[in-house]
């Protein structure tokens, strides 16, 4: 396990750019199996997830070439397996993207049952109710879920979510794009990772409308070709820098952004006290106002909501404000995990059920803390701002955009 040495005190300052979404990536990557021609992406982030989507794609017979650090060339021209294996559906639960895909251009497609997260139980049967309604003969056999498109293919139909699903919405849109006749997704995930899937797809050839909103058209197509896109900034990213900036008390000029997707993000902070400016349509400089952090009280919720992801680095900055907030987590269940590493810091939180009260109090002691959830408050900041510095040598565009003044963090070379 790799291990964070993080030595508090120090402001996080200077200039750091923001990658490509990894939830935009993900997708847009799971895409390429819909054509033989190539899809070539670029701002893809640097991040485990996408090293092992790169691996699933390859296993099942899919060429990945990166050109540049940030670009993939995607060809499933010569797709050999249909189906996802164990080891890497297991380490990502994104992996089930591959299913919607498989299933519209080969008829057929096997995934594990996902795992990935440590955040609930987090089911995959909206997905499958999906492809039921599109046609398809889906079973469970030995742990996998199994799908059969009818002879002549899928075919469109209405689906309706009784709950938002972002990979759902995504994985039936895909599935969609290739099926005879017209899908209706009602109450789709409005996430602008959905609308920027849906681009690509466009790009592809697809007939894609109303992505963004809650409902969504796919008209089917024969078939699809290669395109190139460019992944939108990531907008978790983008609130985990802002969060750490105001928390550390720091002057943060954060690029390469979209603050429109951060809308929601952007206002509660702005909300509790940090001061966040627009300096352009990428650009924010971020700064903790004067009179310190103040209480406020969160729910997170599907876009154009605050996200359930932001949760954790909300309630570590609440932990530092004047006064008690309440913090309701209504997407995942068992999303707390961070809460107890916080109070061994000596944070002041309560938790019952999807409820934690947070009384702040500034200057949480030194303790070492187990980043034992994958989307984990500090760590992640942090560790992007190390990766940056430690990959300077070979990266010169990034040593320009990441100040080495942002985290003085010694990076044990042998984990102790
Ligand atoms: C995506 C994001 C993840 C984010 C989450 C919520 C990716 C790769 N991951 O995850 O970072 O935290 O959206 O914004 O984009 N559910 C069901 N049945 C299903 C599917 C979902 O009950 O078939 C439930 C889940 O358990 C959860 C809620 O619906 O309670 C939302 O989950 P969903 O939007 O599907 O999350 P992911 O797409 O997996």
């Amino acid at each position: 396990m790799e291990k964070f040495r993080i030595r508090g005190g120090n402001a996080i300052k200077g200039l750091v750019s923001i990658s490509g979404a990894k939830n935009s990536a993900l997708p847009c990557m799971a895409a390429a199996i819909l054509t033989p021609e190539t899809i070539t992406l670029h701002n893809i982030p640097y991040v485990r997830d996408i090293i092992t989507q790169r691996r699933l794609l390859e296993d099942i017979g899919a060429h990945v070439l990166t050109p540049e650090l940030r670009t993939h060339k995607i060809s499933a021209a010569n797709i050999e397996i249909m189906a996802a294996p164990y080891e890497l559906v297991k380490t990502m639960r994104a992996s089930v993207l591959a299913l919607g895909p498989l299933l519209a251009r080969f008829g057929k497609a096997r995934v594990s049952l996902p795992g990935g997260c440590a955040i609930g139980a987090r089911p995959i049967d909206l997905h499958l109710a999906g492809f039921t309604k599109l046609g398809a003969n889906v079973f469970l056999e030995a742990g996998d879920v199994v799908a059969r498109a009818p002879q002549d293919g899928l075919v469109g139909a209405e689906i309706s979510f009784d709950k938002i699903s972002v990979t759902g919405t995504e994985n039936l849109m895909m599935a969609a794009t290739l099926a005879r006749g017209q899908t209706t997704i009602h109450n789709a995930a409005r996430e602008p990772e959905v609308r920027d899937l849906a681009e690509l797809l466009n790009k592809m050839g697809a007939r894609v409308r109303g992505a963004g909103t809650p409902t969504i058209q796919i008209d089917g197509v024969e078939a699809l070709g290669g395109a190139e896109h460019t992944i939108i900034p990531d907008r978790i990213e983008t609130g985990t820098f802002i969060a750490a900036a105001a928390i550390t008390k720091g002057d943060l000029e954060i690029k390469d952004c979209n603050p429109e997707h951060c809308n929601r993000i952007i206002g509660k902070l702005r909300e509790v006290g940090v001061e966040i400016e627009e300096i352009n349509q990428s650009t924010l400089h971020v700064r903790c106002g004067p009179r310190g952090l103040r209480s406020g009280d969160l729910s997170t919720e599907p876009y154009p909501g605050f996200p359930t992801d932001m949760q954790a680095q909300y309630m570590t900055l609440m932990s530092q404000a004047n006064g008690r907030s309440v913090i309701t987590e209504t997407i995942f269940e068992n999303r707390f995990m961070h809460a107890s590493e916080l109070q061994r810091m000596g944070a002041r939180i309560q938790i019952s059920h999807d409820r934690a009260v947070v009384d702040g109090r500034p200057h949480l002691g030194r303790k070492v803390r187990h980043a034992r959830q994958r989307r984990h408050p500090i760590p992640r900041a942090f560790q992007r701002v190390h990766r940056d510095e430690l990959r300077q040598e070979g990266d010169h565009d990034r040593k320009a955009h990441c100040s080495p003044r942002a985290a003085p963090l010694p990076w044990p070379r042998q984990p102790p």
